[in-house]
């Protein structure tokens, strides 16, 4: 296995991560020289400090990659965009791929089958991109040390370790031997914004896998706008949960508008506490935060008619609907 080095001390100091993006900027420097390096930017904390440490170490010949898959939560490929390509002049490509996806999803409703097309399609647009860009030689990974102590590598799904091997790349790891908390404390010494580096754990086939059942747009639609609020309200509290989303089932129940009868989705909130997602309790929702979000979310979500509140506990069930 490849081991965190003796003397590479936990960095939780902003000097400890100055001194690391130093070193990281001299090494990254000394591996590629003037050669391109390729990097799929998510917008998540691992790729994100990645990018901004690479933009650091060799500006314009990162070239980095930001696949929208449509399953993105409200605002982050804007997020992306703002962050790296105008505050810090990276040279980003921005391929809106959603409808893509949404076609090649259609009417699958087994999770793994979704988590699949959405692995192979991302692979397949991310290599079209990357056969477009002449002469590189290098890729970037946000691979950490949890993806290596877990001996399963990068997850399949949302990071390009299961990139075609004839694009013959070589890796640059640079956050390869860090764990997530130190990840973070290089990202806000890169300064990065607070919300991208401390943001909540969301899986790689995104809204994918809370979009309950056979993904349609609207449905979609209507999870990221109810996930937004869910995030907005909550994230007011100053005793702040763990995870918090929301979840659409393809389920609906009868409504009433105007006085006729109308069929409606049921919106579903989660929000849960835990130290490492192995277990996890639920996360007592003050009453009025919650009203709050009923309100929002049906007065503001076309589609959806009824709120309702997933409490239960992992095990037995997952902080993931699927
Ligand atoms: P579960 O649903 O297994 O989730 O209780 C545990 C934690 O893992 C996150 N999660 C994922 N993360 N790709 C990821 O990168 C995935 O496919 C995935 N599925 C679940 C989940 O959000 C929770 O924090």
């Amino acid at each position: 296995m490849d081991k965190r080095p003796a003397s590479l001390k936990r960095i939780t100091t902003k000097k400890a991560a100055e001194k690391f993006i130093d070193q990281q900027v001299k090494e990254i420097r000394e591996q590629v020289k003037d050669q391109k390096v390729l990097l799929a930017l998510s917008g998540g904390v691992d790729s994100s400090v990645v990018a901004a440490l690479l933009i650091k170490a060799i500006d314009k010949q990162l070239v980095c990659v930001h696949v929208n898959h449509g399953l993105l939560r409200k605002g982050e490929p804007e997020q992306v965009i703002e962050v790296f390509e105008k505050n810090l002049g990276a040279n980003l490509k921005y391929v809106d791929a959603s409808n893509k996806f949404l076609k090649e999803l259609k009417g699958v409703s087994d999770p793994e089958e979704k988590r699949k097309i959405i692995g192979k399609v991302f692979i397949d647009v991310f290599a079209k991109e990357a056969k477009k860009i002449k002469n590189v030689k290098f890729l970037a990974q946000g691979t950490i040390y949890p993806d290596i102590l877990e001996s399963k590598g990068v997850k399949a799904h949302h990071n390009v370790g299961g990139l075609p091997k004839e694009l013959n790349f070589e890796l640059v790891e640079p956050v390869k031997y860090l764990y997530k908390d130190e990840v973070r404390v290089v990202g806000e010494a890169l300064g990065l914004p607070k919300d991208m580096v401390y943001r909540q754990p969301f899986p790689g086939p995104g809204l994918g896998v809370r979009c309950v059942g056979a993904i349609t747009k609207d449905r979609l639609n209507a999870l990221r706008e109810a996930d937004a609020i869910v995030r907005e309200e909550i994230g007011k509290l100053k005793d702040k949960p763990w995870q918090y989303f929301c979840v659409i089932p393809d389920l609906k129940s009868t409504g009433i508008k105007d006085g006729k009868r109308y069929m409606g989705w049921a919106a579903i909130i989660r929000a849960i506490n835990t130290k490492d997602a192995v277990t996890a309790k639920s996360y007592e929702i003050p009453y009025k935060t919650l009203y709050k979000i009923r309100d929002r979310i049906i007065k503001e979500v076309p589609g959806i008619n009824r709120v309702l509140w997933d409490y239960s506990d992992k095990p037995v069930s997952t902080i993931e609907w699927e």
